[in-house]
């Protein structure tokens, strides 16, 4: 896919196929997000890849949508590393492996709190310097949403100074 293609048709899936996700495709998003910037080149992150239906259905917590993916891939931000910018870092990089997955067909949702950080540490056994910042189901959609409504640029862009148009 030419990369306007990706950014234009990525979408929030909340629908997912039961196929499973071949493990090149799996390593392939995760290349993705390996190959994000990062402050000082800290690489503050871990990934968690959950395929266990039991576990994943735990994950999703009430957003039970979210677990008939067959993969839930968790991400964490290493504050110890990098305590200013671990956050920043990881959003980053989870956002190169949610473009990834749409380039090769596959769907995701970003996924902010399913349940209290606490709670998913202990599922996943999760040391306690890493947060978890954000999950996302990865799957063959079942659903092809349209797009979301985005405020205009000039409502989100001055030009030299706060407020210019
Ligand atoms: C940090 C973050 C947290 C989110 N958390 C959830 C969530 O818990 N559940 C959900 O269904 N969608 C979640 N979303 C998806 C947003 O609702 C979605 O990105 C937004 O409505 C725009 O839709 P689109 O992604 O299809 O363009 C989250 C998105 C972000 C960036």
């Amino acid at each position: 896919m030419e990369f306007n293609e990706v950014i234009e048709k990525r979408r929030s899936i909340r629908k997912y196929k039961d196929t499973p996700v071949p493990r090149e495709y799996i390593l392939k998003v995760l290349e993705a997000a390996r190959l994000a910037p990062s402050a000082a080149n800290r690489q503050p992150w871990h990934f968690v890849v959950v395929q266990d239906a039991e576990m994943r259905g735990k994950l999703a917590g009430r957003q039970s949508w979210a677990a008939k993916a067959p993969v839930m891939i968790v991400g964490l931000a290493d504050a110890d590393a990098s305590p200013g910018w671990c956050h920043n870092d990881l959003g980053i990089a989870f956002e190169h492996l949610v473009l990834a997955a749409t380039d090769l067909g596959l769907g995701t949702c970003w996924m902010g709190q399913t349940r209290r950080d606490a709670e998913i540490k202990e599922l996943l056994c999760i040391p306690e310097t890493l947060g978890v910042v954000a999950l996302t189901p990865l799957g063959v959609p079942d659903e092809s949403p349209g797009p979301k409504a985005r405020k205009p640029l000039y409502q989100i862009v001055s030009w030299e100074e706060y407020g210019k148009n």
